[in-house]
């Protein structure tokens, strides 16, 4: 199953770089009906916990300590991502296609299952695997991808006021070598969850992330380049000086 999912993913991806996803600075009307941006945020990333946790919940006694951390990592960002980072958006007014919130849902739902499901009925981590070095490799990727991620969030949040809505050219830190680095660092967290997890379930939620993600920050940063007429010329869009 989780093979064609992959397979779902690349032909995804191969889409999103024609079709531009319409949520944020991209979302547009012509896509049917529009829900609240931050309602649309909280409704497409809670179900991924929910379902994750309905399975872990079958068999919570096959779940063993490196598992727990794994879940743990995984639950806290999207703890995080579902009930705080909706809220913390200055995005008054703004709104985002109900497909948009549809589709993120399926792919979210599928995704805790896959998870889910992988934890409880195959994982079978000892506590060796702490010491091993695709644990510590992969947890330190992690960390700096979720530090890079939340600074750079941060930062595009603080360029407007409360009641903005409007666009500034991000300048400082990694925006000066890329549009994305918010993008850039949550592609490498999940690469860092996928190498600390070492399954198949994390490598494929690494796949769809990236399928996700590296359209948008193409999709913004000709975005940018066509809204700001001095948009710097050497920023590339997500990974520094290559891409
Ligand atoms: N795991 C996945 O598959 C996945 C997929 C998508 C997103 N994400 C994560 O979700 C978060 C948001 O993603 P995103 O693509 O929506 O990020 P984004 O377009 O960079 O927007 C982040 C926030 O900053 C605002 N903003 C961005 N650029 C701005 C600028 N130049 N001037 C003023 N405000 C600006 C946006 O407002 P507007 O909304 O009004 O543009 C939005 O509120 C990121 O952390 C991303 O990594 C994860």
């Amino acid at each position: 199953m989780l093979f064609i999912w992959i397979a779902v993913a690349i032909l995804i991806f191969l889409l999103l770089l024609k079709v531009t996803a319409p949520y944020g600075r991209h979302s547009s009307a012509k896509w049917g009906p529009l829900i609240s941006n931050n309602i649309g945020w909280l409704v497409m990333e809670l179900p991924v916990l929910i379902v994750l946790w309905y399975f872990l919940l079958q068999n919570v006694k096959a779940i063993t300590a490196p598992a727990w951390v794994m879940i743990g990592l995984f639950t806290f960002h999207y703890l995080y991502r579902s009930l705080v980072f909706p809220f913390r958006l200055h995005t008054k007014g703004k709104k985002m296609p109900l497909v948009i919130v549809g589709s993120a849902v399926l792919f979210n739902c599928i995704n805790g299952f896959s998870l889910g499901y992988y934890f409880i009925a195959f994982a079978n981590y000892t506590n060796d695997w702490f010491t091993d070095f695709r644990f510590i490799i992969g947890i330190a990727l992690f960390f700096t991808g979720m530090y890079i991620n939340l600074k750079a969030d941060n930062k595009l949040i603080r360029l407007r006021q409360p009641n903005e809505t409007g666009y500034k050219i991000p300048t400082g830190w990694m925006f000066d070598t890329i549009s994305c680095p918010n993008l850039w660092g949550e592609l490498i967290e999940w690469a860092g969850f996928a190498i600390l997890c070492w399954n198949l379930p994390a490598f494929t939620f690494f796949i769809w992330t990236a399928a996700n993600l590296i359209p948008r920050a193409l999709s913004h940063h000709r975005w940018y380049k066509s809204y700001f007429e001095s948009y710097p010329e050497k920023r590339k869009a997500i990974i520094p000086y290559i891409l």
